[in-house]
């Protein structure tokens, strides 16, 4: 069995004002049939304390004619109480005068003259209570629209808000990635200086080779057009060019290279691929490496390993092989004539050795990086105390701690962080004497010595 739910339909309230009894009595009737609740006042006074003390009356009715306050009086008063109830007049009269004035100051609906037609009357009542539906509904969905209406803006509000917040954190995030990428950049510049750094110790007589020929690569770079990337890839290659040279005895790296060239020694010839080989695993420096393979290849063909001629040679390692070729014959040669010299024995080798479409750019890039070294060449050897060294000061010497760890090569140019790592280890293994550098010369000696060592 099952059980129907009871719908209950709402019960509609119509109030009846006429001081005739007999007509609310007829008219209750007639309205309880259709299912109305019939509220009745035998005056307008007493019709205005029913409108005071009930709510939700759907339709007001009222005679016209009545002793103390008239139909119309009354609606005008009924309309202040309960704005939203239909009201309609019933009169005796058919007098469109008082018919107006209902319309007009009691906003009556409909007037209805006496005696009625049930049927009509019904009709008419039906009408009007239908009308007082309507606006409660109206209101009731203006009231939804309205509290929508305010639950989006709040919504609109608080999405704006979490749109900014995002937004801000969002670009905070960015910040955040850029300084870390920025640090890591920076880290990752100063581990290629550090293993640069690491082969010059392995071969005392090779200080500042990797840094000389990254500077003159950059010059020639620069010069001739190379973008952002290639360039960095290109100074990489310049500082880690020989990192191959660390797998080679002591007893070979003695003798020199143009010796092991002679001699064709195997790990000799093998360092640009030992170097690339180094590198390889990791990703940032591949490009490098490449690079770092050929630095050895002549122009014609007849370098090594991979015998690659002309434009086969990757840009980058053509520029690494002409600098490397004049850092090695400016430390080799005589020091007062090695600029010129090396640039005419250069010049020889435009074709055979070198390519021949950087000839006009080499020069500059070399005579800048050199004459501006030549002057800083006019210095004596001095030893100073930790505290006295300044940013830019060159070491004549490795700074060393005190059990004998090379903290800097000889050769370093002091900033501020090198001198931070010098003082940190003079605080937890200080050396019993001070840091050795360059100072400027009170009076000019040209130092005519040429350099002993024989560079790779
Ligand atoms: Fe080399
Ligand atoms: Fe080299």
């Amino acid at each position: 069995m099952t059980i129907e739910p009871e719908i209950e339909e709402e019960q509609l309230t119509i109030l009846l004002v006429d001081d005739e009894a007999n007509i609310l009595t007829s008219l209750k009737r007639l309205l309880r049939k259709e299912n109305f609740n019939v509220l009745t006042a035998e005056s307008g006074a007493a019709g205005i304390d029913i409108l005071n003390s009930t709510e939700g009356i759907a339709l007001i009715i009222s005679d016209q004619r009545m002793p103390g306050m008239s139909g119309v009086e009354f609606l005008e008063q009924a309309k202040k109480i309960a704005p939203d109830a239909t009201r309609m007049i019933l009169t005796g009269y058919a007098d469109i005068n008082v018919a107006i004035k209902g319309i007009n100051k009691g906003e009556a609906y409909r007037y209805i003259t006496k005696p009625w037609v049930d049927k009509e009357f019904i009709d008419i009542v039906n009408d009007a209570v239908l009308r007082f539906a309507l606006i409660g509904d109206n209101k009731r969905l203006n009231l939804i629209v309205k509290e929508q209406n305010h639950e989006l803006k709040k919504l609109n509000t608080e999405l704006k808000s979490l749109v900014y917040q995002q937004t801000a954190e969002i670009k905070q995030q960015n910040n955040e990635l850029k300084s870390l990428n920025t640090n890591l950049r920076a880290n990752f510049k100063n581990s290629i200086g550090a293993f640069s750094s690491l082969l010059e110790m392995r071969n005392a007589k090779t200080v500042n080779h990797s840094k000389n020929v990254a500077a003159i690569s950059f010059k020639i770079a620069k010069s001739i057009g190379l973008s952002g990337e290639a360039i960095e890839t290109l100074i990489a290659a310049a500082l880690l060019h020989d990192i191959g040279i660390i797998a080679i005895s002591d007893e070979a790296l003695r003798k020199g290279a143009a010796v092991l060239l002679q001699e064709q020694n195997p790990e000799y010839l093998n360092h640009p691929i030992r170097g690339q080989t180094a590198i390889d695993s990791i990703e940032n420096l591949r490009k490098a490496g490449i690079l770092i393979r050929h630095h050895h290849e002549n122009y014609d063909g007849s370098g090594f390993p991979d015998r690659l001629s002309g434009t086969e040679i990757p840009m980058g390692s053509r520029i690494i092989a002409v600098a490397d070729f004049i850092e090695n014959r400016m430390k080799e040669l005589p020091k007062k004539t090695a600029l010129e010299k090396a640039l005419q024995e250069l010049s020889q080798n435009y074709g055979s050795r070198f390519d021949p479409s950087l000839s006009s750019t080499v020069e500059e890039a070399v005579r800048e990086l050199y004459n501006k070294a030549g002057s800083e060449t006019d210095m004596t050897e001095a030893v100073l105390k930790i505290n006295d060294l300044k940013p830019g000061m060159l070491l004549s010497k490795h700074a060393k701690s005190g059990t004998g760890q090379i903290l800097l090569p000889s050769g370093t140019k002091l900033n501020d962080a090198s001198i931070k790592i010098l003082q940190r280890y003079n605080e937890i293994d200080p050396a019993e004497t001070g840091v050795s550098v360059w100072i400027k010369k009170l009076n000019n000696q040209d130092n005519d010595l040429p350099a002993k060592n024989q560079n790779l």
